[in-house]
């Protein structure tokens, strides 16, 4: 039997208080095949930068996921701490949401990549240091040999988020988490640091998960695409598909209200995503949705296939 490369089965996630539980995540599933890049999108507080810690097993304290990672068959969440240590950073690594809170401060970044290699590779701190400058060239940035001595508040933001990438690839991972890689970014550094990542991408065919709340950031970077909302999937299809043939309201919402090439913003989805704590019956998107019936407060919608590979979460498609 052919093992899926990543496999993310019924994730939930739920934040424990002294006294209370909510559900952030809920029944998250989608699968990566190898070399292939999943753009994972929804709006500020859909649950996508907690379903990417839940696979690194590295949420919060007060955070904790349910369900199963399967990354080449084994199950993640049965590992050992140990276990999982030696897969993350090397078979799995991610670039964070905040790349000044993931860097060290006190730290050059040369110290910092060479130590992420010789965590995980078996090699002196001469050796790592030397891979350390050939990693800035292949996030090209110049004077990479002087360049590893500086600390990162001497680096503008586009370096700092290069750093963070060279850092992430450095033990040339199998897949690759990008958080939101541009988010911070002005508009030219976000498209050179989108093209670097496809470069890299296609030179070292590693499969990455995508994360970012821009559709159209999507539709240049990745294969296939999960929709999120209110901590669930509720639309998954090839990119092309997704785009001209959106589904769900939500993903029809999210595209009407892209910016129009003169970049005037369309439709925007009116209304807010709902707190987790404070979610409405049946499907969660109710309060939002124009094409609401009454049925859609009874019972939440399943993520069921309406076409190849084309999964939505909503009653009226299926
Ligand atoms: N440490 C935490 N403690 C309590 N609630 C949290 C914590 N982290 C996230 N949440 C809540 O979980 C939900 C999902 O958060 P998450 O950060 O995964 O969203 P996101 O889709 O990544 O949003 P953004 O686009 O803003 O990064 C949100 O309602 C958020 O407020
Ligand atoms: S199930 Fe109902 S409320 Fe939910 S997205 Fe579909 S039509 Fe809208
Ligand atoms: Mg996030």
């Amino acid at each position: 039997m052919i093992k899926t490369f990543l496999d993310v089965q019924k994730l939930s996630i739920t934040l424990k208080t002294h006294n209370s539980q909510t559900h952030l995540g809920s029944n998250i599933s989608f699968d990566i095949q190898e070399r292939e890049v999943f753009g994972l999108v929804g709006e500020s507080g859909c649950g996508k930068t907690l379903t990417a810690l839940s696979i690194m097993r590295i949420l919060p304290q007060n955070i904790s996921s349910e369900g199963k990672v399967l990354f080449h068959g084994n199950d993640l969440f049965s590992l050992s701490e140990e276990e999982i240590r030696k897969i993350r950073g090397k078979d799995i690594s991610m670039i964070f949401q905040e790349p000044m809170t993931s860097l060290n401060p006190v730290l050059t970044i040369g110290t910092q990549i060479a130590e992420t290699l010789m965590t995980h590779l078996n090699i002196s701190k001469k050796e790592a240091l030397k891979r350390a400058v050939e990693l800035l060239d292949a996030v090209r940035i110049p004077s990479s040999g002087p360049r590893i001595k500086d600390y990162p508040h001497q680096l503008s933001g586009g370096m700092r988020q290069r750093v963070m990438i060279a850092m992430a690839i450095a033990c040339s991972p199998s897949l690759l988490i990008a958080d939101e890689p541009t988010t911070a970014l002005d508009v030219t550094i976000q498209a050179e640091i989108l093209n670097l990542l496809q470069e890299l991408r296609h030179q070292s065919n590693m499969a990455m998960l995508f994360i970012t709340h821009d559709l159209s950031i999507i539709s240049q970077q990745s294969d296939r695409v999960g929709i999120m909302y209110a901590g669930r999937i509720v639309e998954l299809a090839p990119t092309e598909d997704l785009f001209y043939n959106p589904a769900h309201p939500y993903t029809q919402g999210l595209l009407a209200s892209l910016p129009s090439q003169r970049g005037v913003a369309l439709k925007p989805i009116l209304g807010l995503v709902p707190h987790p704590a404070n979610l409405p019956r049946g499907c969660k998107f109710t309060d939002r949705c124009k094409a609401m019936l009454k049925e859609c407060h009874d019972k939440e919608p399943e993520l069921l296939e309406i076409s190849e590979k084309h999964f939505v979460r909503c009653i009226k498609c299926h």
